[in-house]
């Protein structure tokens, strides 16, 4: 049966009585689908273990409304940890996680600026800062981060190397509705034209992985910006082919590639990327 905890002292006093091997981690900000769950059977796989933590976390969002219309449904969401035989929920409130005007900067370089750090200013002090807090809470052996948010993955993989912290991080493919839309919390606000709308992102991905080819980045680049800045309802942020280490700009030399997009459907804002 899972066990939920809201505090950290109930997470601590538990592994102190009942010390574990492998601790798996899952942080989620919850509204659980099959993306989510995907890490939480990965992490059964390879964990003694298994914490996953639902909570919404106020200091990444840049956008306030973001925050206050993310959703929430809880009780569907224990449902479904109970489900997969999840073993831990930590579901905390805010004032278990943060005190008022609590400061917090992590130097992860050019990755705060680049793409999504651009678009959205603080958003991964945010993510480091919680996810900070969440690994010393939890203390896990192995955390699972989902490539659908792939600079994320860089972003804490450059926490753990920079702070030593010692976790591992594991990096689990992007779950997909069968038309292609990656799975997201946020899939619930698109109407049904935004829906039919955003498939040209994962379309328009798929078609730059078929042709990739090094020597043609920048053409297949200005390809996908044009197909999808045609689309009506779409509102291209960005769509980079990226060094998959640095997300700079991909050349000819480097090792891993990947393209990356970012745009509004209606008013709801998606991300996606495939590995070339
Ligand atoms: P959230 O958006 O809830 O995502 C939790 C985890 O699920 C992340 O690692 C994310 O990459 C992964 N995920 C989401 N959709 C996925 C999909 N379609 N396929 C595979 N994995 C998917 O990411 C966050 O929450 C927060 O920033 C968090 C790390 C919890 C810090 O607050």
């Amino acid at each position: 049966t899972l066990k939920i905890f809201a505090t950290k002292k109930e997470i601590t006093d538990y592994f102190n009585r009942k010390p574990v091997k492998v601790i798996g981690f899952v942080p989620t900000m919850g509204a659980l689908h099959k993306g989510h769950l995907g890490l939480i059977e990965l992490a059964k796989q390879q964990s003694t273990q298994v914490v996953c933590s639902i909570f919404v976390n106020p200091t990444q969002f840049n956008d306030p409304k973001d925050l206050e219309k993310y959703p929430r449904p809880i009780a569907d969401d224990i449902r479904r940890l109970e489900e997969i035989n999840c073993d831990i929920l930590f579901n905390p409130q805010v004032t278990e996680m943060y005190d008022d005007n609590e400061k917090w900067h992590f130097d992860m370089g050019d990755l705060e600026n680049l793409l999504e750090g651009k678009f959205r200013p603080g958003h991964y002090q945010g993510v480091t800062q919680v996810v900070y807090k969440l690994f010393n809470i939890v203390k896990p052996d192995v955390a699972f981060f989902g490539q659908k948010d792939y600079q994320q993955v860089l972003v804490i993989s450059k926490m753990i190397e920079k702070l030593h912290l010692p976790v591992k991080l594991v990096m689990c493919p992007i779950e997909r509705e069968p038309d292609g839309l990656a799975m997201s919390s946020r899939n619930i606000h698109l109407t049904p034209d935004d829906r039919k709308n955003s498939l040209v992102l994962s379309k328009t991905l798929n078609w730059v992985k078929e042709n990739f080819e090094p020597t043609k980045i920048a053409e297949l680049q200005q390809h996908a910006i044009q197909t999808i800045s045609a689309t009506p309802g779409v509102e291209l942020e960005y769509f980079e082919i990226a060094d998959g280490k640095t997300l700079h700009p991909a050349t000819e030399l480097s090792e891993s590639v990947v393209a990356l997009v970012a745009a509004r459907v209606g008013k709801t804002r998606l991300i996606d990327n495939v590995l070339l």
